[in-house]
């Protein structure tokens, strides 16, 4: 059968030095403010996914020419307000939540029409959370039950706000900020600290916001209708696509790799601090700055031997995307793991917590969960005897990657795993760089 793979056997030793996927985090925000920079952007290295593939799609319906070359790709921006919507214009979004949030927020100022569809697993996801701030701002938008369909009209009583934002999203958070540099005065946010990549960027066009940190929250002030002028930008590689090689890599006999070249911002790196809590080990080197941003090389060894972990929820939002791949590690601990406040980890793609807990118990791990806190009996000795048939609800990316990563080190007789295709809108090149590393997919 089509879209689906095979792993009959664990992985071999593989020592190898690597490159993942470009951020996605990042190539999306540079499609979406080199749209409103003034003069002609250029992107290099740009992820080639369908969540990127959408984001163009979305910028060229609202009137944003680009040109593909060889090496980066070109973005004739139109400035702020500069958009020519069409009546009754329909942007799809397809899998991507950051890009449905924050092209709303893009487009608070439109004067026409805009109607917001998405994928299956999109369409099931929340929008009230930028529905919310968008109205406040005077925005008009609708949704029924805060899901797609959402849409939208600007207003021309648009007027900056005050916002609390207390999920730790930054969609959440770059919606707001997108749509405050779309509003006339200084809009000022409150923001559960989450990844800052949109702060970030802008500071290095010297757009006029402002950042100051407290203990939990980051307070940002944005002054809206700044034109800014088009940028240069080259996008590193994606923490979130490079986990599942350190993952594979730690669970793994004998093994090494270091993967270049990737964003490492802090708020991004809590895979890395929950797993070397666990002993992993995992070392940073070559490290240096890019406009703001951190890059370096990860460097991972196996090991045989893992501590479980008590892990304090400060650092939920850094990890976000890594919990399935945390779990794993978890499961093969010595001790009881406990994570707590994992909400929003059922708000993804998929309800990621509930299948990450339908998976460790099909394996034979103990877990429990109560309300959105769960705990991990690890079994040290995990070594698999049976065939597993993952099917992916969803067709959530994350879900088959980590279903990939179990399947080469815990072992099983042998694993079908549904919806391959599912890797297109992240990391479309994982089971190549899997195979080069040895292992055997069919
Ligand atoms: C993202 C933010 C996170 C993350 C998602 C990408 C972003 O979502 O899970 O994969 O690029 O802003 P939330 O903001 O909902 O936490």
């Amino acid at each position: 059968m089509k879209n689906q793979v095979k792993i009959k056997k664990i992985i071999e030793p593989f020592k190898s030095q690597i490159t993942v996927a470009s951020d996605k985090s990042l190539s999306i925000r540079s499609i979406l403010l080199s749209s409103i920079a003034v003069g002609r952007s250029r992107i290099f290295n740009l992820l080639e996914s369908e969540d990127v593939k959408n984001s163009l799609e979305v910028i060229k319906k609202i009137g944003v020419n680009f040109v593909i070359k060889k090496k980066f790709i070109e973005v004739y921006g139109v400035g702020i307000n500069g958009f020519k919507i069409k009546k009754n214009t329909i942007l799809d979004a397809g899998n991507s939540g950051t890009l449905a949030r924050c092209i709303l927020g893009l487009c608070s100022g439109s004067n026409n029409k805009i109607k917001l569809v998405g994928d299956k697993s999109l369409s099931n996801r929340d929008f009230s959370r930028v529905i919310k701030p968008l109205r406040l701002f005077g925005v008009n938008v609708f949704s029924k039950k805060g899901r797609l369909p959402v849409e939208l009209f600007g207003s021309n009583l648009i007027r900056p706000i005050q916002y609390i934002e207390n999920k730790g999203s930054a969609q959440i958070k770059t919606c707001i900020i997108l749509s405050a540099i779309n509003t006339p005065g200084v809009t000022k946010i409150k923001a559960l600290r989450s990844r800052n990549h949109t702060e970030l960027m802008l500071k290095s066009l010297n757009y006029p916001i402002k950042v100051k940190k407290t203990k939990k929250y980051d307070l940002i002030h944005v002054q809206g209708l700044n034109q800014f002028k088009a940028f240069d930008y080259k996008i590193p590689g994606d923490i979130s696509s490079a986990s599942f090689f350190i993952v594979l890599t730690l669970l793994s006999n004998n093994s090494e790799i270091t993967i270049k070249n990737i964003n490492i911002n802090p708020s991004r790196i809590g895979i890395i601090t929950i797993l070397n809590r666990m002993n992993a080990q995992i070392k940073i080197i070559n490290k240096k700055n890019y406009k703001g941003e951190q890059i370096g090389d990860i460097k991972v060894k196996s090991k045989v031997k893992f501590q479980s972990i008590n892990c304090e929820t400060s650092l939920n939002s850094s990890a976000i995307d890594e919990f399935l791949l945390i779990f794993l590690v978890a499961c093969k601990s010595n001790g009881i793991s406990t994570f707590k406040n994992l909400e929003e980890l059922n708000k993804k793609e998929s309800p990621r917590l509930n299948l990450a807990l339908k998976f460790m118990k099909m394996i034979g791990i103990k877990v429990t969960k109560n309300k959105n806190d769960i705990k991990i009996f690890g079994n040290p000795k995990i070594i698999l005897k049976k065939n597993y048939h993952i099917k992916n609800f969803f067709k959530d990316h994350r879900i088959f990657m980590m279903s990939v990563v179990a399947a080469l080190t815990f072992g099983g007789k042998g694993w079908t795993i549904e919806d391959s295709d599912s890797i297109n809108t992240s990391f479309p090149n994982f089971l190549k760089i899997l195979r080069k590393l040895g292992a055997k997919i069919k």
